[in-house]
C-alpha cells in the first residue's frame, strides 16, 4: 500500500465565473494528485464550490432570486471547467450546500462550544441604518490601517493581505449604498485563537516546505497576537448554529467552508461504500496533506483551520501549504468590475487546455507575482509545446512509423551520446518528482522540458534520416532509443500535460503507467494525433480587442 497523499484545493466562491488567476492558484494540486498516483501512492484529491457567505447572498438580492440559484448556476459552471475543461483530477469535488458538509461542520461546531473553544460574547458590529442590516465585513469599505490602502475591506485589505479589523478601518462606508455605518451590539459566537498561540507558533516553526510567503505571512500574524475571531454573522444564507435561539445568525465561511476539505473526505469515503474511508487520510500520522490556494488565503489555512483541528483533536494537521502569489494579465491586476479578466470558460472554448495549464505551471506566480500575456501565450504554445516538444515527438515517431512499420527493438548498441541522453532522462524521474513534492512545478516542467531540448540538438545531430541510407541496423537502434525517450517524456509530462499524454500513449500503445523509467522493450508506433494546433496571431488580436474595449 502506498503513503496517503490528501491534496485539498481551494473552493472557490459560487459567486462569478472563474478567471486564469483562479486556475494559477490551483492548477499544482492537479499536478501533485496526478503525480502521487503515478508513484503508485493513495491520492485523496479534494475541493468544492464555496457556495455560503454575503458575496453569494447579495448577488442573489440583487437579481432578485434565493442565493441557491446563484450557487447552484456556479457550481456546475465550475464543476464542468475543472473537470471537463482543465482535466483536473479530482476524487470529489463538491459544494458547501451538502447535508453532510453541514453535519459535518456542526458536529465540530459543538463539540469546540462544549470545550471552550468557541464561545459567545456580544459584539459591536457595523450596521447600516440607511439598508437597515449588520454589515457583513465585506460590505465595509474603508482605508487600511496597516499599509492605508484606500479600498480595504472589512475582512481583508487586498494590498497588504492582512486581515482587518473592521472597527479600525479608517473612514468606513457601507459598500452598498456608501452611507456611515454605526455599531451596534449584538451577540455572537467566537474562536478562542488566543488559547492556541503558542502551539500554532510551533506549528509554524516546525513546518517543512511550506512556500515562503505562507510561512512569513503566518508566522508574523501569529507573532502580532492572535486574536479570538468571531465564526457567526448575522445572514440567513449559511450553515446553521446548531443551537437553538440564534435562528437568525449563520456560520461564518472562515470556520465552515476551510472544514470542506474533511466533509468533502467524509462524502467521498461514503460514495467509495465504506464510510470509514477517510480516516486513513485524516486519523494517520504517516499521511501528507497538501493544501493549495492564492495567498489571499494563507490565514485560513495556516492558522485558522489547524486551530480547529487541533482543537477538535486527533485530525491530521496540514503538511505543505503551497500559496501561490497572484497571476497579472498584461501587467495589471485582474479585475471583474474594469472587465479586465480572461474568463476561464470562455478561454476553454476557444483554446486547449494542455496550454493553459503549460503556461501556468511554466510561468506561474510560485515565488513572485506572474503575468499572463496572450503575446507570450501564444510565443510559448507555438515555439516550446509546437516547436519543440510536438515536433521532436512528431518528427521521431513519423520516421519510425514510415521506415519501422513493424517496430523497434531496443538495443544497447548505440551511440554514446544517447546513453547519456538516457541516463538524463532516468535521472529526471527522481529530479523532477522532487520537485513536485517540494511545489516547485516550475522547476520540475522545466527539467522535464530540458529533456525536449537536447533530444531535438541530439536528433539533428545523428540525424537518422541520413544513417538509414548507409546503416540502417544502427540508425533503428538510435531511433529506438529516441523513441524510449518519448515513452518517457509521456510519463513526465502527465502531472502537468493529462491530454497530450494520453494521445502519445495512444501513439506508442502504452498502458498503464508508473512515474519510473519505462522498460527497453519493443517499441510500435500506432497512429499519431497531432498534439497542439498552432495559434494564430488573428485570434489572439481578437482577445486582445476584445481585452481593451473595457
Ligand atoms: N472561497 C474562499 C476564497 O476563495 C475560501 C477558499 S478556501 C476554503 O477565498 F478552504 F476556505 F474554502
Ligand atoms: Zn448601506
Amino acid at each position: 500500500m502506498g503513503k496517503k497523499v490528501l491534496v485539498a484545493a481551494a473552493w472557490p466562491y459560487a459567486n462569478g465565473s472563474l478567471h486564469l488567476g483562479h486556475v494559477a492558484g490551483l492548477i499544482g494540486g492537479d499536478v501533485l494528485a496526478r503525480y502521487y498516483r503515478l508513484k503508485g501512492d493513495d491520492v485523496l484529491f479534494v475541493s468544492g464550490s464555496d457556495c455560503h457567505g454575503t458575496p453569494i447572498a447579495v448577488e442573489a438580492d440583487k437579481q432578485g432570486v434565493h442565493p441557491s440559484e446563484i450557487a447552484n448556476k456556479y457550481h456546475a459552471e465550475f464543476s464542468d471547467n475543472f473537470l471537463n475543461g482543465l482535466s483536473f483530477s479530482y476524487d470529489n469535488y463538491t459544494k458547501t450546500t451538502t447535508d453532510n458538509h453541514r453535519q459535518v461542520v456542526q458536529e465540530m461546531f459543538l463539540k469546540l462550544y462544549q470545550s471552550g473553544d468557541i464561545y459567545i460574547k456580544e459584539e459591536e458590529l457595523p450596521y447600516c441604518s440607511h439598508c437597515q442590516r449588520f454589515l457583513p465585513d465585506r460590505y465595509v469599505e474603508g482605508e487600511c490601517y496597516i499599509c492605508g490602502f484606500s479600498s480595504a475591506r472589512g475582512d481583508q485589505c487586498d494590498n497588504c493581505g492582512n486581515l482587518m479589523e473592521t472597527k479600525k478601518l479608517k473612514n468606513p462606508k457601507c459598500k452598498t449604498c456608501g452611507s456611515t455605518p454605526e455599531w451596534k451590539t449584538t451577540e455572537h459566537f467566537f474562536l478562542k485563537l488566543s488559547a492556541w498561540q503558542d502551539k500554532i507558533l510551533k506549528f509554524i516553526e516546525d513546518s517543512f516546505a511550506w512556500r515562503q510567503n505562507a510561512k512569513n505571512f503566518s508566522r508574523e500574524f501569529v507573532a502580532q497576537g492572535l486574536l479570538d475571531r468571531a465564526i457567526t454573522r448575522d445572514t440567513e444564507w449559511g450553515v446553521p448554529i446548531p443551537l437553538d435561539g440564534y435562528e437568525s445568525k449563520r456560520i461564518y465561511v472562515w470556520f465552515e467552508a476551510v472544514l470542506g476539505y474533511l466533509s468533502a473526505s467524509k462524502e467521498w469515503a461514503k460514495d467509495k461504500g465504506d464510510e470509514n474511508l477517510w480516516q486513513d487520510f485524516w486519523q494517520n500520522n504517516e499521511a501528507l496533506h497538501y493544501y493549495v490556494h492564492g495567498k489571499d488565503n494563507i490565514p485560513f489555512h495556516a492558522i485558522i483551520l489547524p486551530t480547529i483541528l487541533m482543537s477538535y483533536g486527533n485530525l491530521h494537521l496540514p503538511d505543505r501549504i503551497i500559496s501561490s502569489e497572484y497571476l497579472n494579465l498584461e501587467g495589471k491586476q485582474f479585475s471583474k468590475s474594469r472587465g479586465h479578466a480572461v474568463w476561464l470558460k470562455d478561454f476553454l472554448a476557444e483554446f486547449d487546455s494542455d496550454t493553459l495549464r503549460y503556461y501556468l505551471v511554466s510561468n506561474g506566480p510560485e515565488s513572485s507575482d506572474a503575468n499572463f500575456s496572450w503575446a507570450d501565450y501564444m510565443a510559448k504554445t507555438n515555439n516550446e509545446l509546437i516547436g519543440n516538444f510536438g515536433n521532436f515527438v512528431f518528427r521521431t515517431l513519423s520516421f519510425v512509423k514510415k521506415n519501422f512499420p513493424e517496430g523497434l527493438d531496443f538495443s544497447e548498441n548505440i551511440d554514446e551520446r544517447l546513453n547519456n541522453f538516457l541516463d538524463l532522462t532516468k535521472n529526471t524521474f527522481t529530479e523532477a518528482g522532487e520537485e513536485i513534492e517540494l511545489g516547485n512545478f516550475k522547476k520540475a516542467i522545466r527539467s522535464v522540458f530540458k529533456i525536449i531540448e537536447d533530444g531535438n540538438r541530439l536528433l539533428n545531430e545523428l540525424a537518422p534520416w541520413t544513417m538509414i541510407k548507409t546503416d540502417k541496423e544502427k540508425a533503428a537502434n538510435n531511433l529506438a532509443a529516441f523513441v524510449l525517450v518519448i515513452k518517457s517524456l509521456a510519463i513526465l509530462i502527465e502531472p502537468f500535460l493529462p491530454q497530450t499524454s494520453i494521445k502519445i500513449k495512444k501513439s506508442l500503445l502504452m498502458e498503464d503507467l508508473k512515474w519510473q523509467f519505462p522498460a527497453k522493450d519493443k517499441f510500435i508506433v500506432g497512429d499519431l494525433e497531432v498534439l497542439y494546433q498552432k495559434i494564430e496571431t488573428e485570434k489572439i488580436d481578437k482577445q486582445l480587442n476584445k481585452l481593451s474595449q473595457n
